[in-house]
């Protein structure tokens, strides 16, 4: 099958090049372009690509199908949903299903954060819960707190709030470099220290006295929030040290801060339970979540924000609109439809308990990889694992593309990130498809330089 079949009549009625009218994002278009990978159709644990090749999902495409893909209760429920009511909107008016499912999502955050604001992606919940931090700040008297702290390799999607807290200096600096009055702490990742550590690494909770320093740099009367992922996916599996969360926690505390969780990878089953969060012990002021929310089947993004704090917002306004603040599709019928369905399908297969259930095979494949060829560090948690290599000498990032590369061509999906193979499937992974994915990975270590 030739790379452009799928694309159908279009591609035979002479259009020279049928792949240069969308600017792709976050990819090297043209290498792309000269050489494309297409997906076509999915199913399961599986996508099938543009030449007719199955290919095992071991990232959940971008961490976010976690239920599988095209499952038909997520389906069914979106064909229900435009048939009845295609779009509504929010802004004042209502329609049933955001409602329903703003007290589903509501349900599984940690005690306490049960207000939540509908967004269309991860970028924009980031943005939002920015936004709504400093709000909640000038809504308690505290409207000198305007400074927003971030971390270094943290990556919070691409509006202007989440570039400027992000830490990729990439994602930055052709735009200006973000948004001023933002400082950022220092990330967590030490090799040297914690390197092929199972779970939580024992060596760096003291880096969240980082956050402590700036409060002393800065003031603490000029600083509204911190955000942080509870473990950085995109920037390459960095989990967090022990007791690290909950020291930035009691400095939050200590001084005033909104705590700030960016959950778009973790929420919704990925490390094990419905959050990070409430796995994990540490509840922050603000979750921020996207991808596993619909299974990824319709665009959405929500903000869970602390019912008092958001009770603070809306008790400083006498009347009127409490938040300047909204997009058009918040709470699209949709979506919402999407997300019921997927809540309903995570609940009903006990999806949030697979982490946990197939942790330790999970990690023993993955720590099998211990010693091969460029691997210098695997790190592990929930269902995510990072593979980290070598950086070829000259080339960095060279060498996971190649890797990437090879395995998509051998019908494995994984992600490249810097020098960093990250692993994440869908939650409804068998033990025989995780030792395939490793097995795979393993093997295509030993072919590639
Ligand atoms: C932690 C985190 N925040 C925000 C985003 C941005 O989400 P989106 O691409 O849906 O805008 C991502 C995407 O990977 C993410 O991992």
């Amino acid at each position: 099958m030739h790379a452009f079949d799928w694309l159908g009549e279009w591609a035979v009625k002479g259009e020279n090049d049928p792949l240069a009218s969308f600017w792709m994002p976050f990819t090297a278009n043209r290498a792309f372009k000269a050489n494309p990978r297409q997906l076509v159709s999915a199913s399961g644990m599986h996508y099938q690509s543009g030449d007719g090749r199955q290919i095992l999902d071991g990232t959940s495409g971008l961490w976010c199908s976690n239920a599988g893909h095209c499952r038909p209760e997520i389906t069914e429920a979106i064909a229900k949903a435009a048939a009845t009511l295609d779009f509504a909107p929010t802004f004042q008016l209502g329609h049933p299903l955001p409602f329903e499912l703003a007290q589903r999502i509501a349900a599984l955050m940690p005690e306490g954060l049960d207000r939540i604001f509908f967004t269309n992606s991860g970028s924009e919940s980031v943005d939002t819960a920015l936004k709504i931090a400093l709000n909640i700040q000038r809504a308690k008297g505290q409207g000198t707190r305007t400074r927003l702290i971030g971390r270094e390799r943290g990556y919070h999607g691409t509006g202007f709030g989440g570039i400027s807290v992000g830490g990729l200096v990439n994602n930055r600096r052709a735009f200006g470099g973000g948004l001023p009055g933002v400082d950022h702490i220092r990330h967590t990742h030490d090799i040297e220290r914690n390197a092929f550590t199972r779970g939580f690494p024992q060596h760096g909770a003291e880096l969240a006295d980082d956050l402590q320093r700036l409060v002393d740099l800065h003031g603490a009367d000029t600083i509204a929030a911190v955000i942080v992922e509870p473990m950085a996916g995109s920037t390459g599996v960095l989990i967090p040290p022990t007791g690290y969360l909950q020291r930035l926690r009691e400095i939050c505390d200590r001084h005033g801060i909104i705590l700030i969780f960016d959950e778009v990878i973790t929420a919704f089953g990925r490390v094990g339970g419905a959050t990070a969060a409430g796995q994990w012990g540490v509840t922050p002021d603000i979750i921020t979540m996207a991808k596993g929310l619909t299974n990824a089947a319709v665009p959405m993004g929500a903000v869970a924000v602390k019912r008092e704090l958001h009770d603070a917002v809306i008790d400083s306004v006498p009347g009127g609109i409490e938040l300047f603040h909204g997009y058009t599709y918040s709470g699209h019928p949709l979506a919402s439809a999407a997300g019921l369905a997927t809540l309903d399908l995570y609940a009903r297969d006990g999806l949030f308990d697979r982490a946990t259930e197939l942790g330790t095979y999970w990690e023993d494949a993955a720590h099998s990889l211990k010693g091969a060829r460029h691997v210098i560090d695997i790190r592990t948690i929930g269902l995510v694992a990072g593979i980290e290599l070598e950086p070829r000498p000259g080339a960095p990032t060279a060498r996971a593309m190649e890797l990437f590369h090879a395995c998509f061509d051998n019908g494995l999906l994984v992600r490249a990130t810097g020098d960093i193979i990250a692993l994440s499937p869908p939650l409804i992974v068998e033990k025989a498809q995780i030792d395939e994915m490793f097995g795979k990975v393993g093997e295509l270590l030993g072919r590639i330089d």
